[in-house]
């Protein structure tokens, strides 16, 4: 096993740089992301133990400035702010994330940097903040790097800013680059890898071109269990194994539902596979429910709306309790008018954000 990951790894340690950067700044934005087919449980060094499948979303999202001058210490030197306000509390989990890349990214002790943050959607929303963080981070230090090494190509910069993304938080891998990002080896998806996410390059019907993802913050509170012990709890899991053959089967399904464009396919396994990871949290040991009661007052709207109009609505979920209600873009407004009138009264304080299917991370000026 480590002669195999070293041999994937091997591409992602750079070679002696040849250029020098003394001081300076990189600026980028990388969106959030939804799971449609969901990564829950975990092998060493963060390797998914199944394949997973997200939307790459647009609005909500993380800005980074990376500002670095030369260090005069000889650790890693670094202080993180949030809304322009020093954030103590981020220090540990970025001086992990440094501890763990250093090997591909060598430089990160001869620079002092400042890492400036801010997210589009509240910090406390329950929205994972952690994938879009990751992500533009990542991208920010490829930058860096990039100009230590001009001749990369763009396709190494992306790759391995999902491979440092994914070192970070998993999910971050899927919020580099395309629409449709799988992540995790899998025998149907061409170039498909356990260190990095791809773009999912098949024809994809155009009803997903600008599918809409209304979230629904049911529960902005801290989370019960966290994702790492969730992923955890997975180990010695009773039904850990057949749970990952089935995201296999699942992620074959959505494939094809994606590229012919059969709504009645694609909410069959949206939905199942939100209930799945759900019932592994249930029936881990301990067992957890991150659901509320309002969680399911919406599901059973959303089931019951569905029904009644056949406007092909349905929900996803994070590891929370808050509610991803996914629909086509042609069916924007009936679907807003049903939140309007029927979900709002389960939201916290009335609040819910309106995305849209995006392309992933960019370096910005500024
Ligand atoms: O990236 P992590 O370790 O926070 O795990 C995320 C897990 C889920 O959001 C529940 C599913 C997923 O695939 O994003």
């Amino acid at each position: 096993m480590r002669k195999l990951l070293a041999m994937f790894v091997q591409e992602f340690i750079p070679q002696p740089y040849l250029s020098k950067n003394e001081q300076g700044s990189f600026t980028a934005t990388a969106p959030s992301n939804i799971a449609l087919v969901k990564y829950w449980g975990k092998l060493e060094n963060q390797v998914p133990a199944n394949p997973s499948l997200s939307l790459t979303l647009t609005n909500c999202y993380t800005k980074t400035k990376l500002s670095f001058k030369k260090n005069t210490t000889k650790d890693f030197n670094f202080n993180v702010f949030l809304d322009g306000e020093i954030k103590q509390d981020f220090k540990p989990k970025i001086l992990h994330f440094f501890k763990r890349i250093e090997a591909y990214l060598p430089f990160l002790k001869e620079y002092e940097f400042t890492i400036s943050t801010e997210n589009t959607f509240p910090h406390s929303s329950g929205i994972a903040s952690s994938a879009s963080g990751m992500a533009a981070l990542s991208v920010t230090l490829m930058a860096l790097e990039r100009s230590l090494n001009p001749s990369m190509t763009d396709d190494y910069f992306f790759r391995k800013s999902s491979f440092l993304a994914r070192l970070g938080s998993g999910s971050a891998a899927r919020s580099i680059k395309g629409s449709i990002v799988v992540w995790g080896m899998h025998n149907e998806i061409l170039n498909s890898s356990n260190y990095y996410g791809v773009e999912v390059q098949d024809n994809i019907h155009p009803i997903f071109h600008n599918f809409q993802d209304t979230v629904l913050l049911v529960d902005k509170g801290e989370k019960v269990v966290s994702s790492s012990v969730g992923h955890d709890l997975m180990i010695d899991h009773p039904f850990a194994e057949r749970r990952f053959e089935q995201a296999h089967q699942n992620l074959s399904l959505l494939k094809a539902a994606l590229k012919n464009g059969d709504l009645n396919k694609f909410i069959k396994i949206v939905e199942s596979e939100a209930l799945t990871l759900h019932a592994m949290m249930m029936t881990s040991m301990p067992y957890f429910i991150l659901m509320k009661p309002n969680t399911l007052e919406i599901i059973n709207k959303i089931w019951n709306f569905r029904l009644m109009n056949s406007t092909p609505v349905c929900f996803t979920l994070d590891a929370g309790a808050n509610v991803h209600v996914l629909y086509p873009a042609e069916n924007k407004t009936e679907v807003l008018e049903f939140i309007r009138k029927e979900l709002i009264e389960y939201c916290q304080n009335g609040q819910y954000i309106c995305d849209v299917v995006g392309n992933g991370a960019k370096l910005i000026e500024g």
